[in-house]
């Protein structure tokens, strides 16, 4: 593939410029390029290997996990790449800036990243107005649309459930399914949600509303709740079980998890241990797994996204055998480029063909 052949040599380049500015060049060649045809430069052949997830059909089980792109600008050039679905956010009911810069830091002897961005991003009616004119969406057999909700920095955290409400509502229509993200690292207090009462709490309203607005629009949309590769064992099983308890009640489609989002922990890192944020890419994967080992076994009805240093298609694999409905990437398709979903894809059925060209 012409991408593969290109990725190596516009990494170093890439890699020259400060992280956020190479991220901000991608997005917006990918923005203006989608729907031309110098989207042929990087575009990829769509492994066909459909499953099931949460009701839904997905053309095969690699997808691009949430925070690439934030304001939903490249939906068709990213899905131009290959993957089954595409997840986009985290958006906020309002515009905001995010923490001050420099914010994503690099770790490129290990292949990860540092960020603590803070949900920078231009709100939920900017959000809607691009992914409205996404054309890639929307078909039977096409990719699938995730969209990632999330609280505003200034919303106090005892009114966090507002901010999410207002998100659920907008995204709804537009949505495959919807990621209530509870787990930024980032932004002050969020992590707390995912606590026994204070996610209750907020499972219910969302729960609530999501029944409104299924019967309003007669149609079901699933929720997965993200949660943190730092929840330890007992905290899992809390989540696991009040989501299980709504679950149960819910006649307006799935619940499900993904785990996990970026880690506080260094697990494995050398160098840069001072950067504050959330740790994603290759050291996260062990952890990511054994947080994912834990999520499934408790659970154990819910569908479960695994997400978190997949780089290879082994550990897509893996992640699946344990019992991953599908899985998500993000920082491997930074260090290895457009080339991975249709890689790991393809080695996953087997047809190596598209795989041994990869970079
Ligand atoms: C993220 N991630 C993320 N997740 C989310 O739910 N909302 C977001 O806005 C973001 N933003 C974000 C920015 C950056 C720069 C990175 C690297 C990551 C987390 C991401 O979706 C994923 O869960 C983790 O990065 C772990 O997967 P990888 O990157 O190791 O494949």
């Amino acid at each position: 593939m012409l991408n593969d052949l290109i990725y190596p040599f516009l990494r170093p380049a890439l890699f020259c410029l400060d992280p956020e500015a190479a991220h901000d060049a991608m997005i917006n060649t990918l923005a203006k390029t989608q729907h031309t045809p110098l989207q042929k430069l990087y575009a990829q052949p769509r492994v066909d290997d459909p499953i099931t997830v949460a009701g839904l059909r997905f053309p095969n089980r690699v997808g691009l996990a949430a925070g690439l792109d934030k304001n939903a600008r490249c939906i068709d050039g990213l899905a131009a790449l290959g993957f089954g679905f595409i997840e986009v956010g985290t958006v906020t009911p309002l515009a905001q800036p995010g923490n001050p810069q420099p914010r994503i830091f690099r770790l490129p002897e290990r292949e990860a990243l540092i960020n603590r961005l803070g949900f920078n991003n231009d709100g939920l009616q900017a959000f809607l107005n691009h992914v409205r004119q996404a054309r890639s969406v929307g078909q039977a057999d096409g990719v699938r649309l995730g969209l990632n909700i999330g609280k505003n920095a200034v919303t106090p955290i005892e009114r966090a459930v507002d901010d999410y409400l207002i998100g659920l509502s907008g995204v709804y229509p537009h949505a495959d399914y919807i990621t209530v993200n509870i787990s930024s690292p980032n932004t002050q207090n969020l992590r707390s949600l995912q606590a026994d009462e204070a996610l209750d709490a907020l499972l219910g309203a969302l729960s609530e509303r999501r029944h409104e607005l299924a019967r309003q629009q007669q149609r079901q949309v699933p929720l997965f709740v993200k949660i943190a590769p730092d929840l330890d064992e007992g905290q899992i099983d809390l989540v696991a079980a009040t989501m299980a308890r709504r679950a149960q009640d819910s006649q307006d489609g799935a619940w499900g998890l993904i785990a996990t989002n970026t880690t506080l922990s260094r697990p494995g890192t050398t160098g840069r241990l001072g950067e504050q944020g959330g740790l994603s890419g290759a050291p996260l994967y062990p952890l990511a797994r054994e947080k994912i080992r834990i999520v499934l076994g408790a659970a154990k009805q819910m569908t479960v996204i695994g997400v978190g240093g997949i780089f290879e298609a082994e550990q897509t694999r893996e992640l699946l055998q344990m019992g991953c409905a599908a899985v998500q990437v993000y920082t491997g398709l930074i260090y290895e480029g457009p080339g991975l979903p249709g890689r790991l894809n393809s080695r996953l059925t087997g047809n190596d063909a598209a795989a041994s060209s990869g970079l």
